[in-house]
This record gives C-alpha cells, structure tokens and sequence, in this order.
C-alpha cells in the first residue's frame, strides 16, 4: 500500500480575452486606481461564448496527464472543483472524462474558492489507502457567467481560468504531508448566489432582481479572510509537524492582494516567499491556487524537495491548506543541485517506477 501521495502533472488554461481595469472602467463607476489599491487587481480573463468549465478544464487536465506522463485511461479518480459547473448536473467531471477517455469515478466538489485544496486532501485519500494510483484534481471557474456586471463591488474582483494536477501514488517521502479543511455555515448570505437552487427557484422576478448572480458582503468576507487565511495554514503546517519558517513558497488563494499581505505577515514570511499573480488573472476562485502553482513552476519557484503551503478561504465559509513537499522533476541546473542538497530522486514519474520495478 502507497503512503504517499506526490503532485507528478500540472496544467493551466486562461481564456485569450483579457479585461484590463480600463475596460471595466467603460462597464461601471470605478477607476484603476480604485481596483489596483483596493485588491492588487490589474485584469482578468474572460471565456469566449464557446468556452466552459468543461472546455477549460480539460484543456488544463490535458497538460496535466502530459506532464505526468500518463494518459486519460490510467486515471483512477477525477475530482474537479468549481462554482460554476457547464451545468447544475451532471458534473463537469463527467464532461472531462469522457473527453480524456478515462475509465474512473469522477465528480464535482463545491466549496468555492477552497475547493481545489478540499478536492486535493480527497484525492489524497483515495491514494493512501491503496485504491487509486493516479487522480486527476481540477479548479476551474468560468465566474464571468455568474457574475453582475452592474454590481461594481463584485465584478471586478473576478477572473475565468483553469487548474489541474495529477496526483499519484509514490513510495517516495514527500507530497501531500498535511492539510486541514473548514467550514462555518452560519451566514451563506456573505457570499452566494440566491436564486437558482431548491431555496429560491428561478423566476422571472428573481431574474429581474438579479439575484441569479454573485453577491458579496465584501468588507464582512474580507475580515474573515484575513483571520482565517493565516490559522488555516498554520493548522496544515502543524499536521505536518511543520511551522512557518520550514515554508520554502507561499502559494495563498489569489482573492486580494491586502489579504494575502495580512496572512503573509501573521506567518512572518518575506515577500520572496510569497506567491502573487492576482494582478494578471483576478480572483478566478477553484483555479486560482492550481494556476498559481503552475506560474511558481514556470518561473523556478518550485524545486525538488521544496516545502509548498497553500491556504484558501471562500463562499460557504469554507476553508482549506494544505502542505506539499514538491518531488517531481523540474528541468533546470539550478532546481537539479537544489533537489540534490535535498536528497530527493528526480527522473520523471514514469521513469522512478521503471527503477523501483
Ligand atoms: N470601484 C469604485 N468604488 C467601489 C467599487 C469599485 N469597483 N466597489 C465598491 N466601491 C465603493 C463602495 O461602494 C464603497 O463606497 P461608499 O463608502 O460610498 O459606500 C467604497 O468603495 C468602499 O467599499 P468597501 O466595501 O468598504 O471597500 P473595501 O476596502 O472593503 O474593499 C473589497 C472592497 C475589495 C471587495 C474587499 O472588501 C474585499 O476584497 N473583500 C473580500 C472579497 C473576497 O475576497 N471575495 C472572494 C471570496 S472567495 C470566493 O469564494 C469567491
């Protein structure tokens, strides 16, 4: 029986449309500079008519199986993360398995913007007990199909895009060491979608109220986040057997730059170990940590050995983190020496099976 369980694949898809702040500027009553000092916020992307969760995610899933050198039909499990599925059912997890050609369990975990991190401890589970070798997890949200574009509180917070990993079985130390969920469901108002459930059905006066679309106590949301983001993680850390300083890169959800400042102070982190791209994306909720790492990846943020912490908190309340240390190849001298001074094998997924066999 495998005990651990290591991130092998990564992905990411982003729509081509970009929405600048001046672009919102033409929508409704704001300014650049409104939207840069209040969230850190620059663009967002936006999908074509044509695009969905499904699309997106299968896009990004495909990079992902590359990656880890695997194909569709060596998934045994497929968990995609979203608030904003092609439809209320069936999953968009069944869309993406059938599109990769896989033959596995696959659903949709809703916790909003903590539900790549929610949907990772799940897959890790599957892993550790023995039942699953490879699990496909996804964060993907096409937001701009649910979001009021006359609500200038929301609808510049708010980016499309999508997230993906493979995790795999290994009998390598390392991977997924800890993690914590969490939920309070005492005020679902603070963020939520009101009509459009069992609770309030569509109806032509909920749709000329608008309530078919996102809806925020901003400053109510924003309180919690920054209580929340850095206890979350310390808890993950603890899991671990880890404190904040054992951190090598910070990868928080991306909702508000103030946000993750307030988190990253309270864990006493430098700013060069804190990750940041919401400038380019928004706030794309489920994707917003899978596209993050992703971007870490490229830019040689992440090597062998490194020491991961992710934290997300969002609609519901809900919250998660979760700590990885990173064991997959990343081809550069650089990454090579530092997994090395580690003591971690590299040689692609499929390669240190071929040596263990
Ligand atoms: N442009 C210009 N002015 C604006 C805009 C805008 N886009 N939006 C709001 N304002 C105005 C408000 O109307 C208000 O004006 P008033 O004082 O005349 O009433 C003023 O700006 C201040 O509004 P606040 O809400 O107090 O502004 P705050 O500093 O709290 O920032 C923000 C607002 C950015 C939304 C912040 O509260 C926040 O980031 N909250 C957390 C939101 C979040 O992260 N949500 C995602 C959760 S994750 C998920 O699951 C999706």
């Amino acid at each position: 029986m495998s005990q651990y369980s290591a991130i092998t694949g990564w992905g990411m898809y982003v729509p081509e449309k970009v929405m600048t702040n001046a672009d919102m500027e033409r929508i409704v009553e704001t300014s650049d500079e409104w939207i840069t000092s209040r969230t850190g916020i620059k663009q967002r992307h936006v999908a074509a008519p044509n695009e969905t969760a499904s699309t997106l995610s299968i896009a990004a899933a495909r990079q992902a199986l590359e990656r880890a050198g695997i194909e569709g039909k060596d998934l045994g499990l497929i968990i995609v993360a979203t608030v904003s599925a092609d439809y209320p059912f069936p999953s968009t997890a069944n869309l993406v398995q059938h599109a990769l050609g896989a033959q596995c369990g696959a659903f949709d975990m809703q916790a909003a913007c903590s539900g790549f991190l929610y949907s990772l401890s799940i897959a890790h589970q599957f892993i550790a007990n023995g039942s699953v070798k490879h699990a496909l997890v996804i964060g993907v949200e096409v937001l701009s199909r649910v979001v009021d574009y006359t609500d200038r509180a929301t609808c510049v917070l708010f980016g499309d895009g999508a997230g993906a990993v493979v995790l795999s079985a290994s009998d390598q130390p390392g991977g997924l060491l800890g993690f914590t969920i969490g939920s309070d469901g005492a005020r679902p108002d603070l963020l939520w979608i009101p009509t459009g459930g069992s609770a309030e059905p569509a109806t032509e006066q909920t749709i000329r109220d608008r309530r078919n679309f996102v809806q925020m106590q901003g400053s109510e949301v924003f309180k919690f986040a920054t209580r929340v983001m850095g206890t979350a993680m310390e808890e993950a850390l603890a899991n671990a057997g880890m404190t904040a300083d054992d951190m090598d890169l910070f990868i928080p959800h991306q909702a508000n730059l103030r946000i993750i400042e307030a988190a990253s102070k309270r864990l006493n982190l430098p700013s060069e170990k804190v990750f940041v791209n919401i400038q380019d994306y928004g706030n794309t909720s489920a994707a917003a940590i899978p596209i993050a790492l992703c971007e870490a990846i490229d830019q040689g943020r992440v090597y062998p050995g490194a020491h991961l912490g992710m934290v997300a908190f969002g609609a519901g309340l809900t919250w998660a983190a979760a700590v990885v240390q990173w064991t997959a190849p990343i081809a550069t001298q650089e990454n090579s020496y530092k997994a090395a001074k580690a003591g971690v094998k590299t040689g692609t997924h499929a390669e240190q099976e071929k040596v263990q066999v």
